[in-house]
């Protein structure tokens, strides 16, 4: 079993982008500018985006982060989108997600200017990406992509099973996979909650990708001998033998699963940090088209 670990493939897309800003810099070309904006205090959503701030500083890529208060209003909130929207310095604009019940992400991820919408979640950027037009792919299927490259692994051919729908993962990652191009030809199989016989479904790929958000939902046996496994859940759960008290754990019973799979990606240490380095090299590639 070869573990698909993020941070090397993470560590050189990194490096390239230092490497290419310091270069710019030294033309004296713009540095890339990220906007990313919070509202709230969702655990989870304040470490997803210091960890965003704290990985552009590293390529150095300059990022403002905007904090709000639950009470935001939405027409306070859009109001900012577009006044980031108009300022030339900023290059990519992130709104993390999910939002207070007031505030419609729909209108949020609309308002964000397709031109710098470096999280690929306006339709205008997934219609694009529908089309196999050129624009921003979402940061977790553009990682998934990235990590499949570095590891060689093509999926020509192969039966993929992505278990979950999302518009941030399954979705798209169904479309770009089946796209007649380097990453896709692959014959794709999205499944969902209703499913019927996903076990069966499962145990014909030769690639699953979980992306549904529950515990260790994949077994072992769920999937066949041989099988290539990336495991895009983030969960918690509760241990009591840590600091903080709970466990980070995948969509996949890595323990069990490991064994039978050919090729595996951690959690954490493995979609999770590409999904940082793609959101930097959108960051990266909205300033060169901005400011070429
Ligand atoms: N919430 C979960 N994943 C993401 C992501 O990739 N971007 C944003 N903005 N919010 C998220």
């Amino acid at each position: 079993m070869i573990l698909m670990e993020g941070k090397p493939v993470a560590a050189s897309i990194k490096n390239e982008l230092k490497a290419a800003i310091s270069k710019r810099s030294k033309e004296n070309k713009k540095t890339p500018h990220l906007a990313a904006i919070l509202v709230g205090n969702n655990g989870a959503s304040e470490t997803y985006v210091n960890s965003k701030v704290k990985n552009c500083l590293e390529v150095g890529i300059i990022s403002s982060l905007f904090k709000y208060e639950n009470n935001i209003t939405e027409s306070e909130l859009l109001q900012q989108i577009k006044m980031l929207n108009e300022n030339d310095d900023i290059d990519g604009i992130l709104v993390q997600l999910p939002l207070p019940d007031h505030i419609s992400e729909k209108k949020v991820i609309t308002t964000i200017s397709p031109a710098k919408d470096v999280d690929g979640f306006n339709p205008v950027s997934v219609g694009n990406m529908v089309l196999g037009f050129p624009t921003f792919i979402s940061a977790t299927p553009y990682g998934i992509l990235l990590l499949l490259k570095y590891y060689n692994i093509s999926l020509k051919s192969k039966h993929v099973v992505i278990i979950g729908r999302s518009n941030i993962v399954g979705t798209p990652l169904s479309i770009l996979l089946s796209r007649n191009n380097e990453f896709g030809n692959a014959t794709v199989t999205l499944t969902h909650s209703h499913t019927a016989d996903l076990k069966e479904i499962c145990r014909s790929a030769d690639v699953i990708i979980a992306a549904i958000g529950k515990p260790q939902f994949i077994k072992a046996d769920m999937i066949k001998t041989g099988a290539i496994v990336i495991d895009v859940g983030i969960n918690r759960i509760k241990d009591d033998n840590k600091k903080n008290g709970y466990a980070l754990v995948g969509d996949v019973d890595f323990e069990s699963v490991s064994n039978k799979s050919s090729y595996i990606s951690p959690v954490p240490g493995g979609v999770g940090l590409m999904t940082i380095a793609a959101l930097l090299k959108n960051t990266f590639n909205a300033c060169i088209y901005l400011h070429p």
